[in-house]
């Protein structure tokens, strides 16, 4: 086998597959275990979101704000993708998929999803309080005291409300790019994640996967009003025959 040619080739269909653009949220794993938000019982109920995810919580009380992500990764540890998860992953076969996850979670790569920008951060990562640029893989807990090599408090790699969201830029440019938007489990409350629905082009088709979704099937939003799992299946045989 001609080893040049064939990468050519892969390389003339991979630029023929249309672009999936996916966008996530909470409800992507709440049926891996993980809670949303906002729903009923969700993070926020037991917990004042300024408190734990905000800069000048993190100053206020510190250990709180490490203790609450340091039991978010424990879990994270316990749970596994679910089947929606692994079907946007198997989209890969057919299309260029991009997943663009407000999910600190890494359930999308572990499902095999291997194009993922998280906004909001990672749990599995953290940072130094001293320079952002100083980001590390981190799977344990974060205990006050534990510094990065120059010192400084490391904290979670998340972004907290109020903070910049440095991959806003280049999901926007994405969004541009997508030829289907697929949105799945999220409020659409938070922004800028929310406006990304803004930045397609208006021939893009967009669908929206959410058991309670925020946006009425109106104009080109396709709604399918249920689970993540359900709704893929529903979406997935929905691309079969279109
Ligand atoms: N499948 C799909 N969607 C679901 C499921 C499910 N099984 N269960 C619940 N949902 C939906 C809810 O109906 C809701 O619309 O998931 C959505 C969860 O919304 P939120 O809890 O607001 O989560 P999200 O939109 O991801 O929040 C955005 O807010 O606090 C911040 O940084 C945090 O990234 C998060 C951001």
């Amino acid at each position: 086998m001609n080893i040049k040619n064939g990468r050519k080739n892969l390389d003339k269909s991979f630029a023929k597959m249309k672009h999936i653009v996916v966008l996530t949220g909470a409800g992507m794993s709440a049926e891996s275990g993980v809670k949303t938000f906002r729903d009923h019982d969700g993070l926020w109920e037991g917990h004042d979101v300024m408190k734990v995810a905000s800069p000048k919580g993190f100053a206020n009380n510190p250990e709180l704000v490490l203790d609450f992500y340091n039991q978010r990764r424990r879990q994270l540890k316990t749970v596994e993708p679910n089947q929606a998860h692994k079907d946007l992953a198997a989209l890969e076969v057919d299309y260029k998929v991009t997943i663009v996850t407000q999910n600190v979670d890494d359930l999308h790569e572990r499902a095999g999803s291997s194009d993922v920008v998280h906004l909001h951060g990672e749990l599995l990562k953290i940072r130094s309080t001293g320079n952002y640029n100083d980001i590390q893989v981190w799977t344990e807990d974060i205990n006050l005291g534990d510094t990065c090599k120059k010192g400084y408090q490391l904290r979670p790699h998340i972004v907290w409300f109020g903070e910049d969201v440095p991959m806003i830029e280049t999901a926007v440019k994405i969004c541009y790019a997508a030829d289907i938007l697929i949105i799945i489990g999220t409020s659409m409350q938070v922004y800028p994640a929310a406006s990304l629905i803004n930045y397609v082009q208006p021939d893009t088709t967009i669908f929206y996967i959410d058991p309670k979704p925020a946006i009425s099937n109106a104009g080109k939003v396709n709604v399918i009003a249920k689970s993540a799992t359900e709704g893929m299946k529903e979406l997935i045989s929905i691309l079969k025959t279109s």
